[in-house]
């Protein structure tokens, strides 16, 4: 299993609609993903890294003011310059199981002191799990050169 980068919020009123019972933003959720992606990014690369692509936002169940939203991101693929991670976000409430709310697949790229694309490591799937998440990974980058154009194979 590859390195895994947790991170843990409590979910404020300034994270919030004004709903009586006030839930999430959605940008805001996807601004954690982003961030917790890039963190697990940064850590295989050991440089800094980009977003280029967020695959699959779809919110299954909403998270609440004072939830707890528990996120976990790990690499999934290596390609010549960029990576992919996937990002899981669970709710947890006092009185319930973690619940997971979203997963989202998000692309890094490797940036070299010019802010140009840079090499990276490869990244070699060990486990089953780890070789069918690699596998669905060359899938969506298939699905990304479709629905982005300039995607290089
Ligand atoms: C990322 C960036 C530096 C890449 O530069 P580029 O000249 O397009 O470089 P390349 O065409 O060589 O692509 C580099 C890698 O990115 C991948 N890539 C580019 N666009 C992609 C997309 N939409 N989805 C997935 N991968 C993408 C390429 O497949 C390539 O991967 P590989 O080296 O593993 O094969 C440039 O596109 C950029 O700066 N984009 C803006 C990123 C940004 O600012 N993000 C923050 C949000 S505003």
């Amino acid at each position: 299993m590859g390195d895994v980068v947790t991170s843990v919020q409590i979910v404020l009123a300034q994270h919030c609609n004004g709903n009586a019972k006030p839930r999430l933003f959605g940008g805001q959720l996807m601004s954690w993903i982003d961030v917790v992606g890039a963190v697990a990014a940064r850590r295989y690369c050991k440089c800094q890294v980009t977003t280029v692509n967020i695959d699959n936002l779809t919110f299954l169940k909403p998270a609440y003011l004072n939830d707890i939203v528990v996120q976990k991101a790990r690499v999934t693929w290596t390609g010549n310059t960029s990576l992919e991670v996937r990002v899981d976000s669970y709710v947890e409430r006092d009185d319930k199981e973690r619940e997971l709310i979203n997963t989202a697949y998000v692309v890094y790229v490797a940036l070299d002191e010019n802010e140009r694309p840079k090499k990276i490591k490869e990244y070699v799937p060990e486990t089953e799990q780890e070789q069918e998440e690699y596998a669905g990974a060359v899938e969506r980058k298939i699905l990304r050169v479709y629905r982005s154009g300039p995607v290089k194979l």
